[in-house]
């Protein structure tokens, strides 16, 4: 496994955000986690990249074990995450902002390519690229947070929810963009809510409720499975 997190639990205070949740990702694979508002979906993505410090479990990336890892660490071992909320540089530009994300490559012919993909893919990028990223609009800042997280050149990119707030077409574009970048080998951990793209992308995929995994399986698995419907609702699946 690339990615496998063991028995994790984090805690806020008396809030118990995730129980006991275990998810792995494999080399190369697109991973969703499902589930409704306040189910420890980012929790999960934040204890990963070292964010939050979880009260127990274990993080193993690439072999090794990172749950004490700093955050740097992780994004040198190629774990990156793509928060939600975005967290672009609103006083750099569109350009600058891709930049940050390839800041410790030395392949800078390669990284001048990539962000010439990225401009094709998303035009609107590229012709706002001298522009501070603050006239951007909230689909446009989710590319280029997209864009910047591939530009580190990860082996596993952590996505929470990037289709948040983007118009249906973009949502398109969006889920479009994630298969392209999966195929150049790089594995994908996506939260989300929209349930039906996601189990649309992936090969697996983990239903979360109350901190704790509740269902986990193929697409197929858990479209044929009337808990899920209850689970992503937050209506209690009994599990
Ligand atoms: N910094 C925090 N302090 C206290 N409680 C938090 C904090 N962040 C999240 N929580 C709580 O932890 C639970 C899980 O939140 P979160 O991981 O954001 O879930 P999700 O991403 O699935 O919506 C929620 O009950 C939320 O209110
Ligand atoms: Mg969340």
């Amino acid at each position: 496994m690339l990615l496998d997190i063991q028995g994790l639990s984090v805690r806020y205070g008396r809030i118990a955000a995730v129980r006991d949740a275990s998810v792995n990702v494999a080399e190369g694979e697109v991973v969703a986690v499902l589930g409704a508002n306040g189910a420890g979906k980012s929790s999960l993505l934040k204890a990963a990249i070292g964010l939050v410090t979880p009260n127990s479990g274990h993080i193993l990336f690439a072999g090794s074990d990172a749950t004490r890892w700093s955050t740097a660490q992780r994004l040198a071992n190629g774990l990156v995450l793509v928060p939600e909320g975005r967290r672009i540089v609103m006083s750099l530009t569109v350009e600058e902002n891709l930049l940050m994300g390839a800041y410790a490559r030395r392949d800078l012919e390669a990284v001048r390519k990539e962000i010439g993909v990225i401009y094709e893919r998303f035009p609107n990028l590229g012709e706002r690229r001298h522009m501070l990223a603050s006239v951007l609009s909230g689909g446009e800042l989710q590319m280029l947070a997209i864009g910047r997280g591939a530009l580190a050149r990860p082996r596993l990119m952590m996505l929470d929810e990037p289709s948040l707030g983007l118009s249906p077409r973009l949502v398109q574009e969006l889920f479009r963009h994630l298969v392209e970048i999966n195929r150049t080998g790089l594995a994908l951990l996506l939260v989300e809510q929209n349930t039906r793209k996601a189990l649309g992308i992936a090969s697996r995929a983990y239903v979360m409720e109350l901190g704790r995994v509740v269902m986990s399986g193929t697409p197929g698995e858990l479209l044929a499975d009337d808990r899920l419907e209850a689970a992503y609702l937050g209506t209690g699946a009994k599990a």
